[in-house]
């Protein structure tokens, strides 16, 4: 679905270049959920509106399901944005037009694509109980708390049918219960509809609830952390899952992702890029004490071993 080949974007600020980011791999299936990690200014939003359709790589290749979004050659990039893609992002009032009403604000990315008001209605009211807001449909969004406005926007994103959800730190400004109801949402929009959805969180217990989260640092992907061992809380629910099963590693759970069963199971990788290269995060290096810029890289018994530089 989403493919990022060396993906570089630099922005140009007063005579200053910006890397935001430097050849970044990143490959999402169709049908994940996606966290993306990252210290400020490591280039998660950079990412984000790329794939979104509102920056254009400045070397790379980016292609989402088969077509191709780098460069200016590509004409449709409006329909794209329109309906390919829905985004959601951190900031409620950057999600909502204060002054139409909740319904209003679902039915605008229709009536933009040309739908019908009755078609739109209709369709925006079955958004908006699939979101729970459909008894606040007639208020506007200064009337609603933050959680409020963010499950609006979750059904504004979706009004087009998007192939894609792009959240931007969609809990970033709500209470932690709050974050935890938009995070569950999500993911049974995933789940059920089969959406695809990338979302960016500073919030690890929601980074840690999905079955794949990749970090990016100095704009490029990292680590990766792959949570085999999730598992379909509804259907722990209907008993339809041996979680004792899950635990001997007998079920396929790559096939049933999600939940919190098996966490022990999660194993995080490190990222080999094209050059084979692999970056050793600040946690690795100081907890392997390594302080100078040297390692000796060694195959030890079938393993890399990786020793820092003896001081003399
Ligand atoms: N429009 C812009 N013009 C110039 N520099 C930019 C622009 N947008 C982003 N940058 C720079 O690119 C780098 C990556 O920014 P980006 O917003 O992608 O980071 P981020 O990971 O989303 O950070 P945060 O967690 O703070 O949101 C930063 O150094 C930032 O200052
Ligand atoms: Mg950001």
């Amino acid at each position: 679905m989403i493919y990022c080949d060396e993906l570089v974007k630099i922005y140009q600020a007063d005579q200053v270049k910006v890397m935001a980011l430097q050849g970044l791999d990143l490959e999402i299936k169709e049908g994940e959920m996606v966290a993306i990690i990252g210290k400020s200014g490591s280039g998660k939003s950079t990412l984000l509106n790329m794939i979104g359709g509102l920056e254009t790589p400045s070397a790379g290749r980016l292609l989402i399901e088969g077509k191709d979004l780098s460069g200016n050659a590509w004409k449709n990039k409006d329909s794209y944005r329109k309906n390919t893609i829905g985004f959601v992002w951190q900031k409620p009032s950057r999600n909502l037009f204060s002054y139409l009403t909740v319904l209003d604000n679902v039915k605008a990315p229709m009536l933009f694509a040309g739908k019908k008001q009755k078609e739109s209605k209709e369709k925006a009211m079955e958004l908006l109980k699939q979101v729970g807001m459909d008894h606040y449909a007639n208020k506007f969004p200064g009337q609603l708390s933050g959680g409020e406005q963010q499950r609006v926007a979750i059904a504004v994103a979706l009004a087009n049918d998007p192939l894609i959800l792009l959240a931007d730190e969609p809990t970033g400004a709500v209470d932690t219960k709050t974050s935890n109801q938009i995070f569950s949402l999500l993911q049974r929009l995933n789940r059920e509809m089969g959406l695809t959805i990338l979302i960016v969180t500073h919030d690890m217990s929601i980074a840690d609830k999905v079955s794949r989260t990749v970090m990016i640092s100095d704009g490029k992907i990292s680590t990766e952390k792959i949570r085999r061992g999730l598992v379909d809380t509804e259907k722990i629910r209907q008993g339809q899952v041996d979680t004792e099963k899950i635990r001997r590693g007998q079920v396929d759970t790559e096939k049933i992702c999600w939940a919190e069963v098996g966490e022990e199971k999660a194993e995080e990788y490190s990222v080999l890029d094209k050059a084979r290269r692999v970056q050793l995060t600040e946690d690795i290096l100081e907890a392997a004490g390594i302080t100078t810029n040297k390692v000796k890289v060694e195959v030890i018994d079938g393993k890399v071993v990786i020793t820092g530089e003896q001081e003399s």
